[in-house]
């Protein structure tokens, strides 16, 4: 199965996201400047949130996205900031406590 990572990152976090995803199967996350140029099974595609909504530059990417090219999206976003993060981690923990 051919598949690809893309991002958008203002600040770096889906950066890391991205190549976190792009590591754990082996490939390289390339920005959204890269565009698709050859068929994909899968594309794996991220970016941030800011106010309430998606970098243009992203929206512009997944709006020209080629269906003859891209059979599949598997998308992604980083958001939130300390307190959502707090929040998040709290909940993981408290649950990670309830199972021992
Ligand atoms: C200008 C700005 C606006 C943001 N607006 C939102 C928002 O509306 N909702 C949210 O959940 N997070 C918001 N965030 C937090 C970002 O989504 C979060 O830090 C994300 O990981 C940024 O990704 P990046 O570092 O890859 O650019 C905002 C951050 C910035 C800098």
């Amino acid at each position: 199965m051919k598949m690809m990572v893309r991002y958008q990152s203002r600040g770096g976090n889906t950066k890391v996201v991205a190549e976190a995803i792009a590591k754990a199967v082996g490939m390289t996350a390339e920005t959204i400047d890269n565009p698709i140029t050859e068929p994909v099974d899968l594309l794996v595609v991220g970016g941030g949130v800011y106010a309430w909504g998606l970098d243009q530059s992203l929206k512009i990417f997944l709006e020209n996205l080629d269906p003859a090219m891209v059979k599949e999206v598997a998308a992604f976003t980083s958001a939130g900031g300390n307190e959502q993060d707090e929040r998040y981690s709290g909940y993981c923990a408290r649950k990670r406590d309830q199972r021992q």
